[in-house]
Formats: structure tokens, sequence, C-alpha cells
């Protein structure tokens, strides 16, 4: 399995305050193709800042970021910013959705911008508005919106150009059961279509739908584990543990 994520000896220390803050110490992590990470840990443990830092919103202060076996912490913004357009999508928890825009353009930007054609652009907004419950919505304004409905257009938005890699932080927490399980059903469909996913989550169902779980606390990796699942079938001998990946 190639690793399409990356990260040796990887700091953040913040030091724009009295006293420099330590969020994240030294995190050696590698994610392979296709992979569904899960990152759970206690509220402070440095999880935002990890994955901020996986999709250049944040500056490491020292150790390396590979991407596709290409480094890439030292990129510039601008580099960084087309490396996301093409191949990475990021939820966060502030949604950062373009208020002056429809839900529906919102959606289709980020495909317009990676070159797809408008029929194109339009089909996949309409998958993916319909799959989050969203279609009702698609000519408001993202002000117009609730919490949660926000939160799944930036869902929606994230997955409009189909990025090879997902990051997104904590993208159920303000969900309702019915949408978080519409998200999660949406999650699963991604996961399967191959693409890699690094999700920060509070929610052990999202954690069992990963393939695999990294528990941080205090800024450093304190578990990684690979997640084997019982097959439900008949044809496994009773309580037989296979691992599905
Ligand atoms: N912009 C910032 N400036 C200073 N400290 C920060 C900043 N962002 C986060 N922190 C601190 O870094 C640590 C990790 O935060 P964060 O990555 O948000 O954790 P989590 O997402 O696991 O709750 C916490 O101690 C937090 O207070
Ligand atoms: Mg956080």
């Amino acid at each position: 399995m190639s690793a399409v994520l990356k990260t040796v000896n990887l700091v953040k220390i913040y030091s724009g305050g009295a006293v420099p803050v330590p969020a994240v110490r030294g995190v050696d992590l590698e994610v392979g193709e296709g992979e569904f990470v899960a990152v759970m840990g206690p509220s402070g443990s440095g999880k935002s800042t990890l994955v901020h830092m996986l999709g250049g919103l944040d500056a490491r202060t020292s150790g390396e970021i590979w991407l596709d076996g290409r480094r890439v912490d030292t990129l510039s913004e601008s580099a960084w910013a087309l490396l996301r357009r093409r191949k990475i999508g990021f939820v966060f928890q502030f949604f950062n959705l373009v208020a002056t825009m429809t839900v529906a353009d919102n959606v289709e930007l980020p495909a317009l911008l990676a070159g797809a054609s408008a029929k194109d652009a339009r089909e996949r907004r309409e998958y993916l508005l319909g799959v989050l419950n969203l279609t009702e919505r698609a000519d408001a304004a993202p002000g117009q919106l609730s919490g949660g409905e926000q939160q799944r257009v930036a869902l929606a938005r994230a997955l409009a150009n189909k990025p090879s890699l997902l990051l997104a932080d904590e993208p159920t927490g303000n969900l309702d059961s019915r949408n978080t399980r519409d998200v999660l059903r949406l999650l699963g469909e991604v996961h399967r279509d191959g693409q890699t996913i690094v999700m920060v989550t509070h929610d052990a169902r999202v954690g069992s739908l990963a393939d695999r779980v990294v528990s941080l606390l205090d800024g450093q990796i304190v578990d990684d584990g690979r997640i084997t699942r019982r097959r439900p079938s008949a044809r496994a001998g009773a309580g037989e543990v296979i691992d599905l990946r």
C-alpha cells in the first residue's frame, strides 16, 4: 500500500501568546491510498491543528509533510491553494462558504475551478445535495441555513471535485441523527470509491466506519489501531475475526 500522506516528526507550537503552546508534538503518521482514518482524542489534544497542517492551512513549526510522495510542508501558500483545488477536499468546523453565492453555486464552484464541464458540475451538485437532503435549499444563501445545513453544504462542496484526499474536522458535529446517518452513508460511498479520508471526530459511529482509529493525547499519537470487524455472514465461523480491508 503506497502512502498518500505521510508526516515525519511533525510539530506545531503556537507562539503568538505569552506562553508558547505545543499543540502537536512529533507526529509520525502514514496513510495509505483509499484508507479511512478517524482521528480521535479529547478536546485540546491537537486534532484540528494536525488536520489543518495536513491541508496546508496552518504552517508547521518543524517536521515534514508528504503528499503522494512529494514534500509539501515547504510549499508557498499559492502552491498549497493549487494542490487543494486539485486533490484535497476540506471540511472545517467553521464552514467558510461564500456568503454571496447560493448553496448550488457554492457546491459547483470547486468542480468548475478544477476544470469540470458545467454539465458535470451541475450533475455532481444535484447528486450531492440530494443525498444530503439539501435539494430544497439549493437556491438559498448560506446565511439563511441552519448550522447543520451549512455543515452539510460544506461537505458537499468538499466532495464536488472528487478529491483524492478528504480532510474533515468533526463533519457531523452539528447534525441530528438522521443527517448524521446520511453523512455517514455518503462517507461510506466516498470510501468505497477509493478516496482517502482523514477525519477528526468524537463520534464513535464515525469512528466505527473507519478502517483505523488514530488517538491523540497532548499532541502525540498514543494509539493507532486498524479495526478488524466480525463478518456478519454465515460463511465465517462463529466469532472468527477478519480484516475487511
Ligand atoms: N491559534 C491558536 N493559538 C494558540 N493556541 C492554540 C491555537 N489553536 C489551538 N491552540 C491550542 O493548541 C492545543 C490544541 O488545539 P486543537 O488542535 O484545537 O485541539 P482539538 O482540535 O483536539 O480540540 C490546545 O491547547 C489549544 O488551546
Ligand atoms: Mg478541534
